[in-house]
C-alpha cells in the first residue's frame, strides 16, 4: 500500500506534491472508470451478451443447449456425449478462437466453461465417485480452445463468478450486443442465458446465478458515488466527499437487501441448492492442496465487495482476506486495473476524512464501512442457512468453492472465516467506539 497522499504536517512543496499526486491518483480512477469499466459503470459486461458466434464455435453453443436433457439424473450423463461431440481440436476452431472480438470471447468463455463443468460432475447429483476425482481428462474439443482462450484472457482455466455467471444471461426483450444500463437489470427482465436443469429445477439454478447478476447491477451505483468521492477528496471538497458518501452508503443498503431477497428459501431451496445446483460450480480437482475443494465461482471473485474494500481500506490477515487477493485472477483483466487504482485511491480517502477533522465526513465515512459490515453479518446468515443441512462426512456436498475443505464441518468453518472477515471490516472504522456493534451484528431482510 501506499503512503496516505494527503497525510498533513508537512512543509508547502510536499504538500503541492501530494496533491498533485492525489488529483493524479483520482483522475487515474476515473479514466479506469469510465475505459475499464466499459461506461455500464459495474462490473458486468459493456453489452448484453452476445448469443451467438462464429460458424466454427456454434457446436459450442449448440451443446450447451442440450445439457438440460441429459446432464440432470435420469438424462445419462453428458461425459460420453461430449466425447462424440468434440473428439478433435480442429486448426479451424483455433483460428476462430484467435479472432474472435472481447464480447464474442465472453461468451465462448462461458459455454466452455458451462461445459468443462458439466463434464467434470457427468451429471447431478453428482455420483460420489467424481468427488474422489483429483484429474480431469477433459475431451481435446474441449480442453484446447479452453486453454487457448484462458490463456488469451489471462485467466485460470475453470469456471469464474464472471464466465459462469455475470456473462451467463440474457434480456429476453433485446439482442446479444444490444445497449442496457445497469439501473434497468432487475429479476423479471432477465434470464439466464446457459441452463443445464430442466424444469422445474432450471428455476432455481436461475435465480440463484442471476442473484450475482443483480448484486453488481446495484453495485454500480455505489461505484458511481466511490469515484466521485475520490475526486472531490483529491480536489479538497468537503461537501462534495459528504455527498458521495451519503450516496455510496445508501447504495451499499440496497445492494444488502437486494442479496437477501434474491437469494433467500423461497426462490432458491437449501436442499436443492445442496444437491443439484451447487456441485456444479465447484471444480474440486487439480487442486494444489487434495483436501480442498479448489476453483469454480466463489463470491470472492465479485468486483463491487472488491471495490469497496479497496476504498475502504480494509485490509487484514485472514484466510479470506489473502484469498481475496488472489481471487482477482479470475476476473477480467480491465476489471483488475480499476480495482487497482482503488488500492492506490483508498487511503488518500481515508486520510482526507482523518486530517480533515470533520466528525460529519468521519460518522459517514463509518456509516460506509458498517454498511459494508452488516452485508457480511447479512451473507454469513444466510450462507449459514444453505450450508446447514450438511454433514461433515457428506463430501459430495461441498461449499461454494474455496475455503471450506471436503473434510471441514462447512458451518463452523464458514462461520469462522466470516467471523474473521467480519472483524477486519469494523476495524476499517474510524471511530473506536462504533466498532462496539461486532458484538450486536445486525443482519438485512432476514
Ligand atoms: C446462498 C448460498 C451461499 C453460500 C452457502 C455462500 C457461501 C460462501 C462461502 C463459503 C464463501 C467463502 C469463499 C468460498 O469458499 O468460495 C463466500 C464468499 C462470498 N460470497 Fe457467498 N455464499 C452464498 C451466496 C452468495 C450470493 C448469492 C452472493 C452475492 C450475490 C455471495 C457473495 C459472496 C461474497 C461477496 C463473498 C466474499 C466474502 C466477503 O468478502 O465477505 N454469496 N460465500
Amino acid at each position: 500500500m501506499e503512503s496516505a497522499p494527503l497525510a498533513g504536517h508537512r512543509g508547502p512543496g510536499s504538500q503541492r506534491r501530494a496533491t498533485t499526486r492525489a488529483l493524479h491518483i483520482a483522475a487515474q480512477v476515473r479514466t479506469s472508470y469510465q475505459v475499464d469499466l466499459g461506461g455500464i459503470g459495474a462490473f458486468l459486461p459493456a453489452r448484453v451478451p452476445t448469443d451467438d458466434l462464429p460458424r466454427a464455435l456454434r457446436p459450442y453453443l449448440l451443446a450447451c443447449g442440450e445439457l438440460p436433457n441429459r446432464y440432470p439424473q435420469g438424462g445419462g450423463g453428458v461425459r460420453e456425449w461430449l466425447d462424440r461431440c468434440f473428439r478433435t481440436d480442429p486448426p479451424a476452431v483455433r483460428q476462430a478462437v484467435e479472432a474472435l472480438d472481447a464480447a464474442e470471447a465472453d461468451a465462448l468463455m462461458t459455454a466452455l466453461a458451462v461445459l468443462g463443468h458439466t463434464y467434470r460432475w457427468d451429471s447431478v447429483p453428482p455420483l460420489a465417485e467424481r468427488f474422489a476425482e483429483r484429474s480431469i481428462e477433459l475431451p481435446p474439443g474441449i480442453l484446447g480452445p479452453w486453454s487457448q482462450l484462458a490463456r488469451r484472457l489471462d485467466q485460470p482455466r475453470v469456471g469464474s463468478a464472471w464466465s459462469l455467471h455475470l456473462t451467463n444471461w440474457r434480456m429476453p426483450d433485446r439482442q446479444g450486443g444490444d445497449s442496457y444500463r445497469a439501473g434497468e437489470l432487475n429479476r423479471p427482465v432477465l434470464r439466464i442465458a446457459h441452463t443445464w436443469l430442466a424444469p422445474p429445477l432450471a428455476d432455481q439454478l436461475e435465480s440463484f446465478s442471476l442473484a450475482f447478476v443483480l448484486m453488481e447491477a446495484m453495485g454500480a451505483a455505489v461505484l458511481d458515488g466511490l469515484v466521485d468521492a475520490i475526486e472531490c477528496a483529491a480536489a479538497d471538497a468537503s461537501d462534495g466527499v459528504l455527498a458521495a458518501l451519503d450516496r455510496v452508503h445508501i447504495a451499499i443498503m440496497a445492494m444488502t437487501l437486494g442479496f437477501s431477497r434474491n437469494v433467500r428459501p423461497r426462490t432458491v431451496d437449501p436442499t436443492i441448492w445442496l444437491e443439484v445446483i451447487q456441485p456444479t460450480f465447484a471444480w474440486g480437482a487439480e487442486a494444489c492442496d487434495a483436501g480442498r475443494i479448489g476453483g469454480g465461482p466463489s463470491g470472492m471473485q465479485l468486483g463491487i465487495i472488491q471495490a469497496l474494500d479497496a476504498a475502504f481500506t480494509v485490509g487484514g490477515r485472514s484466510g479470506m482476506a489473502q484469498m481475496a487477493g488472489a481471487a482477482r485472477r479470475h476476473m477480467p483483466r480491465r476489471h483488475r486495473r480499476f480495482l487497482s487504482t482503488l488500492d492506490q485511491a483508498g487511503p488518500l480517502l481515508r486520510a482526507f476524512v482523518t486530517d480533515g477533522g470533520s466528525p460529519e465526513l468521519a460518522a459517514r465515512f463509518d456509516a460506509c464501512v458498517l454498511a459494508l459490515a452488516r452485508f457480511r453479518v447479512t451473507h454469513r446468515a444466510r450462507g449459514a442457512q444453505y450450508l446447514r443441512n450438511r454433514s461433515p462426512s457428506e463430501v459430495p456436498r461441498a461449499s461454494t468453492g474455496l475455503t471450506i475443505g471436503i473434510h471441514d464441518d462447512p458451518v463452523s468453518t464458514f462461520d469462522q472465516s466470516m467471523n474473521e472477515r467480519i472483524a477486519e471490516t469494523y476495524e476499517a472504522m474510524l471511530d473506536p467506539d462504533q466498532r462496539r456493534e461486532v458484538g450486536h451484528p445486525h443482519v438485512v431482510g432476514t
